[in-house]
């Protein structure tokens, strides 16, 4: 049984500990893509690598933004070659990248196993980073913006009010920054993939560092309102490169998520039962399948979107049965697409994922809130 099913039938449950299988396993990515919709124009590639790539890892990355790879990966065995800062640490471009995946190991786990508010805060950063990125725009020489670490580099972004909420991220990430001497950018994208796997039932994703930086701040307007409409939704993620079905499963993000700003007098209300684990609960709640918790808070955008023909149906089939594994496949390669707006060297990046941590498959306490209803 799916956790999500299993957290709708026993919904008073106050404590459970679970154990399930690592989402991903055991599905092909010939078995998810099957599942796909069909209605949709097939993936496009993106900045310097729009030709399939010229390196080994441009190549791999191509396969993984056109879906014919996985963008989840077990890789492990790690052996760290040396202390942080030495040479045959620095030989090793994902040795540092081991040091900071464990200050993260520490920062983002709760004490009951489940994600926290700054694992939260990290993956809404890397959106934030990385989504204000267009195509358009680029097409008329507006090509900066993107996963660039601008929103902390820059002296102007994070006080926009879209931004609102993320400055103590923004403040670990600069302490990171000055810590471990890599790009700001690398390290906001990479803190997202670290964070996701950290929640409960997350992905692990494959991560890829080696991004230019840039002080210069992207573009204003360029990231979704709450209240915007379906299509304009749509059409504002179809010019960052991201489909519908991308923008289905880049929503899923909110499984995790905790609302501050959009109604005050709420401060602290999730956008499903179990914030901090990532379930599918949220596009259950979201459609309005099973107990709806008071403390719920839905975002018009999410309903919007889970109700639009164009993304209705993968909103469903994520809600269903297998939606855990169709789900976190396909947020791997949409968030691997998002992390790399702007960026126009991917042939030259270094795949680091086999320092992240594995996959959670306990937890505690996820019905907590469903039985304070
Ligand atoms: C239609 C597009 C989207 C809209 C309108 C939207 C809007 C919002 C809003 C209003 C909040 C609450 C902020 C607050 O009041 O504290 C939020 C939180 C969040 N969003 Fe989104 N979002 C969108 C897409 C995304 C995407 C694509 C991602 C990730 C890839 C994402 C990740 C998050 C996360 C993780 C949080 C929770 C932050 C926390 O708990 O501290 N969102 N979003």
């Amino acid at each position: 049984m799916k956790l999500s099913n299993l957290v709708g039938a026993i919904g008073l449950l106050s404590v459970i500990e679970t154990s399930v299988a690592y989402p991903g396993m055991g599905k092909t990515v010939t078995e998810i893509k099957a599942r796909e919709p069909d209605n949709e124009p097939p993936p496009v590639l993106i900045g310097d690598i729009k030709d399939g790539g010229t390196t080994p890892i441009g190549k791999t990355i191509a396969r993984i933004l056109l879906e014919q790879e996985s963008g989840e990966s077990m890789e492990g065995g790690y052996k760290v070659p040396g202390l942080l800062g030495t040479q045959k640490c620095k030989k090793d471009t994902c040795c540092t990248w081991w040091y900071i995946a464990r200050a993260m190991d520490i920062v983002f786990r709760g004490p009951s196993g489940r994600c926290n508010k700054f694992a939260r805060a990290a993956v809404r950063l890397a959106f934030h980073d990385a989504g204000t990125w267009s195509q358009v725009l680029a097409d008329q020489g507006k090509d900066w913006g993107g996963a660039d670490g601008s929103i902390a580099l820059s002296n102007s972004e994070e006080f926009r009010p879209e931004n609102n909420g993320l400055q103590d991220i923004i403040k670990k990430a600069r302490v990171w920054q000055k810590t471990f001497g890599v790009g700001m950018g690398d390290l906001i994208q990479f803190a997202a993939n670290h964070a996701v796997v950290t929640c409960p039932l997350g992905p692990r994703v494959r991560t890829f560092v080696g991004r230019k930086d840039s002080k210069k701040a992207a573009i204003d307007g360029l990231l979704p309102g709450v209240n915007d409409s379906a299509d304009k939704l749509i059409k504002l993620f179809q010019d960052k490169t991201i489909s519908p079905h991308e923008l289905v499963a880049l929503l899923g993000a909110h499984t995790t998520s905790e609302q501050f700003f959009v109604d005050p007098k709420r401060r602290g209300d999730p956008q499903d039962g179990t914030p901090g684990v990532w379930d599918t609960l949220f596009y259950n709640q979201t459609i309005g399948t099973g107990p709806l918790p008071k403390k719920v808070f839905r975002f018009a955008s999410d309903i919007a979107i889970s109700q639009d023909p164009r993304t209705a149906d993968e909103w469903a089939e994520f809600a269903g049965p297998g939606g855990q594994d169709h789900w976190n496949e396909d947020w791997a390669y949409s968030f691997i697409r998002l992390s790399l707006l702007g960026v126009n060297n991917i042939n030259q990046l270094t795949e680091c994922t086999k320092v992240l941590p594995m996959p959670r498959k306990t937890f505690k306490g996820a019905m907590e809130l469903l039985k304070n209803e």
